[in-house]
């Protein structure tokens, strides 16, 4: 996941009586704007059971919200206001997290199962709530996970993303931090960002604090390109890194595997055999090597289904690399070999390390974001050399990188289950064509003017005779 952070602020906004309920050092909760989640149902299934109905809700991210002085003043108008927030207390004082206007601001809208992000002025990031208001946290091993997206709308260096982040499920709700997940706080992930505002309960005024933890990428796509990538860290939960310490805790750059790098361009995008000019859903399975949830990760295996027919994941067909379909350790280990790019995936241990965090669960993360500067290439450009493997990663080139507000993406159908739980393919197994009937012994097999059947029943053979005259002998 490669994190960018875009702080939307709202304006014009009614200015109402706001409370700072106590003077210790500690992040406050505003009340411009009331915070109503939007509400989004969900499934869980089992193979004897089938599925059921959860409840649940997304919440906006806290560092995508108005943080500001009981007037009004924002905290942050491009880094912290160092009057407002000299120290990290003193800004914990007087700074208040907003209430989001979900639809109006930020282009985040839910209805039934689905959960829509419009890109507007900045994208958004949200995280899946449960009824009680904490996050859901997902125990994924020996499971699937499964959704439905639409990216029809996400073109290049667009980013419409669905992961899993070690994150504490309460937001790391504490004496210092009053919001929790109900304003989306405690948000970390593998590249230990360090513009989060407020980790766990402390005020990041200077950037100097990094926020780090596992983070296994489903799904980061749009609609000519995607990709999935565990990240391991040497953490367990959310873990504050400083300064230079941050960037030696986490794999950055994930074990990936995209179907266009993996060298099949006819694989994904539009028209394509997963065609993204259409909804599709996306199986995510997380295989242990005993077939328990307490097992080592062994394989984390992708399959899709369009219009009811089940399509699995492409196979590698770069030289040097087996023609896998799924993510292993011995995938990462032979792509670090050939294409050089999983040490780090393998120094923070690998496979295994991913499942020690998947078992302990993780939060929902939904995101959509883009990357104008350059594009974003490592998903999807084509600006590599193409003469060495896997450099070309999508069809995407500069001149493709447009912004583009309408940008968007849905996910839906959201189900998490035994394996083999959550999806089926509906339409019926293709029937074989009417076998025509075999002739029997001595009978006429073949000849011009000859018109019945041409095949011998077992053990005869069909002998020819003369051109008007074969036998089954
Ligand atoms: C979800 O909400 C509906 C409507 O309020 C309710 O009938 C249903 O029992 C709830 N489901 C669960 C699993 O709590
Ligand atoms: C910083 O905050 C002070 C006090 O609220 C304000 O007077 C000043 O204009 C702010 N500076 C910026 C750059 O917003
Ligand atoms: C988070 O803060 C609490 C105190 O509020 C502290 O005990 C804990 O060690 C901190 N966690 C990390 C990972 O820094
Ligand atoms: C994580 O691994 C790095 C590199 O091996 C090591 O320097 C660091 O101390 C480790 N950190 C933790 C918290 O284990
Ligand atoms: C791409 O994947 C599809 C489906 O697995 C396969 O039929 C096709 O042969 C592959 N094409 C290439 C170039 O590997
Ligand atoms: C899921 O289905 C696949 C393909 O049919 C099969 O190979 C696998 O064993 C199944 N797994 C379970 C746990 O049923």
């Amino acid at each position: 996941m490669h994190v960018s952070l875009v702080a939307i602020h709202e304006l014009g906004i009614q200015k109402a009586a706001l409370s700072l309920a106590s003077l210790v050092a500690s992040q406050q909760i505003g009340t411009f704007t009331p915070e109503v989640h939007p509400p989004v149902s969900f499934q869980t299934c089992t193979t004897s059971g089938g599925c059921a109905t959860q409840n649940g809700s997304v919440v906006l991210d806290a560092n995508y919200r108005w943080l500001h002085t009981a007037s009004g003043d924002t905290c942050n108008p491009s880094g912290f206001n160092r009057t407002i927030c000299p120290d990290a207390e003193t800004c914990g004082e007087s700074c208040a997290l907003d209430g989001a206007d979900y639809n109006g601001t930020y282009g985040i809208t839910t209805t039934g199962n689905a959960v829509n992000l419009v890109f507007g002025n900045g994208g958004s990031r949200v995280y899946l709530l449960d009824d009680t208001g904490n996050y859901v946290n997902f125990k994924v091993m020996n499971q699937e996970f499964t959704f439905d997206v639409d990216v029809s709308n996400l073109p290049c260096a667009y980013n419409g993303a669905l992961y899993f982040s070690e994150m504490p499920p309460d937001g790391g709700l504490s004496p210092t931090n009053k919001a929790g997940a109900a304003y989306g706080t405690g948000y970390c992930d593998s590249q230990c960002p360090k513009g989060i505002n407020f980790i766990n309960g402390t005020t990041n005024v200077d950037g100097s604090l990094g926020s780090c933890c596992n983070e296994m990428d489903l799904w980061e796509a749009n609609s000519v390109a995607t990709q999935l990538t565990p990240h391991p860290c040497n953490v367990t939960g959310e873990f504050v890194c400083t300064g230079n310490a941050c960037s030696n805790l986490c794999d950055p750059s994930g074990c990936d595997f995209n179907p266009f790098r993996m060298g099949n361009q006819s694989f994904y995008g539009p028209g394509k055999i997963v065609d993204t000019t259409k909804p599709f859903t996306v199986v995510t399975q997380f295989v242990t090597d005993d077939n328990t949830p307490t097992g080592t990760l062994s394989s984390i295996n992708r399959i899709y289904v369009q219009d009811g027919v089940v399509i699995q994941n492409s196979k590698t067909t770069l030289p040097g690399l087996p023609a896998a379909n799924a993510l292993t350790q011995d995938f990462c280990t032979d792509k670090e070999t050939v294409l050089h790019d999983a040490a780090s995936f393998n120094t923070f241990g690998g496979m295994a390390q991913m499942g020690t965090s998947l078992a302990r669960g993780a939060v929902l993360v939904m995101s959509l974001w883009d990357d104008l500067s350059g594009g974003m290439t490592w998903l999807d450009g084509s600006t590599g050399d193409s003469s060495t493997p896997g450099a070309v990663r999508g069809p995407c080139t500069s001149a493709d990188v447009v912004l583009t507000p309408t940008a968007a993406v849905t996910f839906s159908n959201i189900k998490v289950g035994d394996l083999n739980s959550t999806f089926e393919s509906t339409v019926p197994p293709a029937t074989p064509p009417p076998q025509s009937p075999s002739q029997v012994q001595w009978g006429q097999c073949g000849g011009v003017f000859y018109s019945g059947p041409t095949t011998c029943a077992s053990p005869y053979k069909c002998v020819y005779s003369n051109p008007y005259y074969s036998q089954c002998l």
